[in-house]
């Protein structure tokens, strides 16, 4: 999954699609390019790795027309050759998505005398294009997306030309209309601050974009006119605040978040009771950290409200079938609201007559559009690509849910004890002290995450951000689960975490951590109980937590594990903020 914009007009295009690519290297940042029209001719530019490094390429191009492109690589190695845009002839293209036939349609290709340039599913675009070309680049377009399987949004531009053609097909594309000329890219903030205008184009759509207008064309090719709505991404830069990474800073807002998250639930409180009024089924769907929010909201509605609830990744979910029908509910949870296994999962449960709650923190996104009801999760941009702000705002949003479901006197209960918590995690962040089990763990071979219950569900979460930022391997467990075979990996080279802070299940976990002992393995707790801070303190390092009700304490614990993976993170000297292999957004299965 990658960003892409596109730009025809007045102005400088080189600069417009620089910009532009800053604003989308949340989408990938293995490699950027750019192609331009310049004079006629096309100029293509790509470099692998950051888009500060494709900037001195682009001195000197004088053009007004523009695509460009920051990679994730999916397929073929991040390198300059893999880099988009791809090029064939005077024809260059960029994609976000992916060419799922791409493997026969290369093989043809290249019978008919193609020559490939690189490993990626998306060059076999550009040798469409050229192969379908009859004087007309939009035609071309139409006639090479017939053939394309998969996922795509797509902007090509072509030698002899001077307009930009433009299709999608499950990944996202907008169209913006600007002063001095018009745009596309794959989302809002790539337009943020060059356009007051944009168009969502539907799946299917395909689109002409020159300086003076947009020719929007449906699947079956048929002239469309679409929505034109306000632009509102922001283009004011966020700063730093004095921290040296996003995910400290982000990490300090998690008080706003909640706080936030909790005010704005009010506004949503009653549709929610009225479009979940009757279900008899809820299944909770995410991925990644959205997941194990998931997992967390299952607990809730069932302790609350006593329905059945389910949890399971977005990529599993699309493909089993699912059991569903009109009394079912499925609860989407997604930061960006943007992520291809869990939109899809969500249009699936549509499909099959189920209402869709999408918890998210991108109030305009593919899966607000799909969703019945939107939950708002209030934490503000999140830029660091590691997940922190973002998930506990998701607690705090599943909490209110679950507790609507349950009636009013529960609702106004919960509302009041979700209340004391941005107190609660300010402390908690003036408190925490994790340098020295950062460092302990920084130099582990392996870092074991344990807890039962909620402590579980946080424990898959602290594992998954310290691997994320880290790369110290590691898994979450239950620590119920140590002794039928995880203990086998513990020696003295690994650290157990473990999180305790359900009173009636800490003489279980207590287990767990002598367990590992007695096999010379490392051990910290993290607490909030103080028997067992008094039974550990002094032999182990132990976290101590504020006591909170029972229900909310993942949201403390979850700062707890978050710092952990900063601060081991930061030790091993690791690119925070953009880990490697990773991505912000994504768009891609
Ligand atoms: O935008 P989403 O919440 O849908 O993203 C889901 C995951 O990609 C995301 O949570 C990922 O696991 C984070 N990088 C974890 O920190």
């Amino acid at each position: 999954m990658c960003g892409i914009i596109g730009y025809i007009g007045g102005g400088d295009a080189a600069e417009i699609i620089l910009g532009g690519l800053k604003r989308l290297e949340y989408r990938g940042y293995d490699s950027a390019g750019a192609a331009f029209l310049a004079d006629g001719k096309l100029q293509v530019m790509k470099k692998q790795g950051r888009v500060e490094k494709l900037s001195p390429l682009l001195k000197g191009v004088d053009a007004r027309v523009g695509i460009g492109h920051t990679r994730w690589a999916t397929h073929g190695v991040p390198s300059d050759i893999n880099a988009h845009p791809h090029r064939a002839g005077g024809f260059a293209v960029v994609h976000n998505g992916i060419i799922e036939n791409y493997a026969e349609l290369k093989a043809e290709l290249i019978l008919g005398g193609a020559k490939f340039l690189s490993d990626t599913d998306s060059e076999v675009v550009a040798h469409l294009l050229q192969k379908n070309y009859n004087g007309d680049l939009v035609f071309a377009l139409r006639e090479t997306v017939k053939v394309l399987k998969g996922s795509y949004a797509l902007m090509a531009i072509c030698e002899g030309e001077n307009r930009i053609a433009v299709a999608r097909h499950k990944s996202p594309l907008i169209i913006g209309y600007g002063a001095d000329g018009n745009f596309c890219a794959s989302d809002e903030p790539a337009l943020a601050g060059l356009c007051n205008t944009i168009t969502i184009l539907e799946d299917g759509d395909i689109a002409e974009i020159t300086s003076g207008g947009v020719k929007i064309f449906d699947k079956f090719f048929k002239p469309v006119s679409r929505l034109k709505e306000p632009n509102l991404a922001v283009s004011a830069s966020l700063g730093l605040d004095g921290c040296p990474h996003y995910m400290l800073k982000e990490l300090r807002e998690t008080p706003l978040s909640v706080e936030a998250t909790a005010r704005a639930f009010g506004g949503v409180k009653d549709s929610l009771r009225k479009e979940l009024d009757g279900i008899e089924r809820i299944i909770l769907t995410g991925c990644g950290t959205a997941y194990h929010a998931a997992l967390i909201g299952k607990r809730y509605i069932e302790c609350f409200a006593r329905i059945p609830a389910e949890c399971e990744t977005a990529g599993e979910f699309r493909y089993k079938n699912p059991v569903i029908n009109n009394k079912t509910a499925v609860i989407a949870v997604s930061q960006s609201g943007e992520t291809a296994d869990t939109v899809e999962a969500a249009r699936l449960a549509l499909s099959l007559g189920a209402k869709v709650i999408a918890v998210t923190n991108s109030h305009r996104s593919e899966l607000t559009r799909l969703a019945t009801v939107v939950v708002p999760v209030a934490a503000g941009p999140e830029i660091c690509v590691a997940a922190t702000k973002s998930y506990t705002g998701q607690i705090a949003a599943l909490y209110l849910t679950a507790a609507v479901l349950a009636g009013e006197s529960v609702y106004s209960e919960c509302a009041e004890k979700i209340e004391k918590i941005p107190a609660l995690l300010t402390r908690t962040l003036e408190d925490l002290d994790m340098r020295s089990l950062a460092h302990i763990c920084a130099s582990s071979s392996g870092v074991y995450f344990l807890g039962r219950d909620l402590d579980y569900a946080v424990a898959l979460e602290g594992s998954l951000k310290l691997k994320e930022i880290s790369y110290v391997p590691g898994e979450g467990y239950p620590s119920g689960e140590l002794k039928h075979g995880t203990l086998a990996l513990i020696d003295v080279n690994t650290t157990s975490v473990v999180i305790i802070t359900d009173e009636g299940l800490a003489g279980k976990s207590e287990n767990a951590v002598e367990q590992v002992l007695s096999r010379g393995g490392k051990v910290a707790v993290i607490t909030n109980i103080a028997e067992v801070e008094e039974r550990f303190s002094g032999k182990l390092p132990v976290t101590y937590l504020p006591k909170c009700d029972k229900l909310l304490s993942p949201l403390l614990s979850a700062v707890a594990v978050q710092m952990l993976a900063y601060k081991a993170a930061a030790v091993l000297g690791r690119e925070i903020d953009k880990p490697r292999n990773l991505a912000k957004s994504v768009t891609v299965e």
